[in-house]
């Protein structure tokens, strides 16, 4: 992709939660595509500075601006605006709401544009996303951001990612798994149900294209996706990748929503992911149409490659999430 940055396009960048799990892919695509940005800076807490000293090392040494402070901070998250043309914030879900205040103080900083931490299912799919519990801090943000008067901003919808889909599930077996080395799976429905799904490097390239794209991406929800399979289409591939015939049984919706119950009952931290595991086989965030058109043509993982990845990870016992370092094999 060639450089073109103008004066109205996106120079100067902005990541919030840029060492957390999706935030690393997003900085890292960043930094790939440097030449078509000014400065490139992260905001983060004394302590990850402390906790993830090699992460932020490696940042530094890509060139790449660290501020810290308190995000609840408002003397901090403003000084490191300054001069800012685009936040994209990836900050996990404990973080969603703080991003009010982070969106009120980009307005009034002068930040031109903010791209709200999503990266994941559609919060307003169809009526019924409205009342989804996981969808709810994401909604007020949403609701916060239409208050705006001058700041822009872009959500990148991607469905979940594959890479977590992908592989084991040793808290609950029953929410589905591929295992590589017992041959076995648990698939979600009847297995017929097609995703669209997005794997987590490809997060950081559609973020770059929306960046590029300023007019495109201008005040608009971005749906994107790597490739969309069907949970037997998922084990077709797994089994013809090592060559055997794997052992498989399902989870109904019917029994999803019941374990879904039996969660939130005892308030535990695990109901996220079942309502999302039971929203995305619903196909509650399967977009049958996707415009590829908008962000121009981007190379994306496929079901091959995402089955490949994951195999080689199971087999080398490789920890789900490696860190920045461990990815630019500096350790
Ligand atoms: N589609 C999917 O399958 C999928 C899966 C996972 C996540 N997601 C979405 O991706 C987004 C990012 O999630 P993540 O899992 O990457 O996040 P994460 O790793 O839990 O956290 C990301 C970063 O947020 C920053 N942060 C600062 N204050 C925080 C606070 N009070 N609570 C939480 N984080 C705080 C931290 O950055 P510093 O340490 O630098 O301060 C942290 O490393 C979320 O919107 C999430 O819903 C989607």
């Amino acid at each position: 992709m060639p450089p073109y940055v103008t004066a109205e396009q996106t120079r100067n960048i902005l990541i919030i939660g840029a060492t957390g799990v999706v935030g690393t892919y997003i900085i890292r695509a960043i930094v790939d595509a440097r030449e078509n940005f000014g400065r490139i800076c992260v905001f983060t807490s004394e302590k990850t500075l402390v906790e993830k000293v090699q992460d932020i090392a490696a940042l530094e040494a890509w060139g790449v601006e660290i501020f810290t402070g308190r995000m609840e901070s408002e003397r901090s998250v403003k000084s490191a605006y300054e001069g800012i043309d685009t936040v994209v914030s990836c900050v996990g879900r404990a973080g969603i709401e703080r991003q009010i205040d982070l969106i009120t103080w980009a307005e009034q900083a002068g930040v031109r544009r903010f791209f709200p931490s999503e990266y994941g299912t559609d919060i307003e799919y169809w009526p019924e996303s409205a009342q989804e519990p996981p969808h709810q801090l994401k909604l007020k943000v949403r609701a916060h951001m239409k208050t705006m008067q001058r700041l822009e901003h872009t959500y990148l919808v991607t469905g979940p990612y594959s890479d977590l889909y992908f592989g084991t599930m040793e808290t609950r077996p029953e929410l589905g798994y591929f295992d590589v080395k017992a041959k076995k799976a648990v698939l979600l429905g009847d297995g017929n149900g097609a995703v669209s799904f997005t794997a987590i490097a490809d997060v950081g390239k559609f973020v770059v294209a929306a960046l590029i794209n300023t007019n495109a991406s201008r005040n608009a929800t971005l749906i994107v996706h790597s490739f969309t399979a069907t949970p037997h289409e998922i084990l077709a591939e797994y089994e013809r990748q090592t060559g055997v015939t794997w052992e498989k049984s399902y989870t109904s919706l019917e029994r999803l929503r019941q374990i879904e119950r039996e969660e939130y009952q005892v308030h535990s931290r695990l109901a996220t992911v079942v309502t999302l595991r039971r929203i995305w086989t619903e196909g509650g965030t399967l977009h049958k149409y996707y415009d590829e058109t908008v962000l121009g043509h981007i190379e994306t993982e496929t079901l091959e490659s995402q089955v490949a990845a994951n195999i080689r990870k199971q087999e080398e016992g490789e920890n789900n999430f490696p860190s920045l370092l461990r990815k630019l094999s500096l350790v």
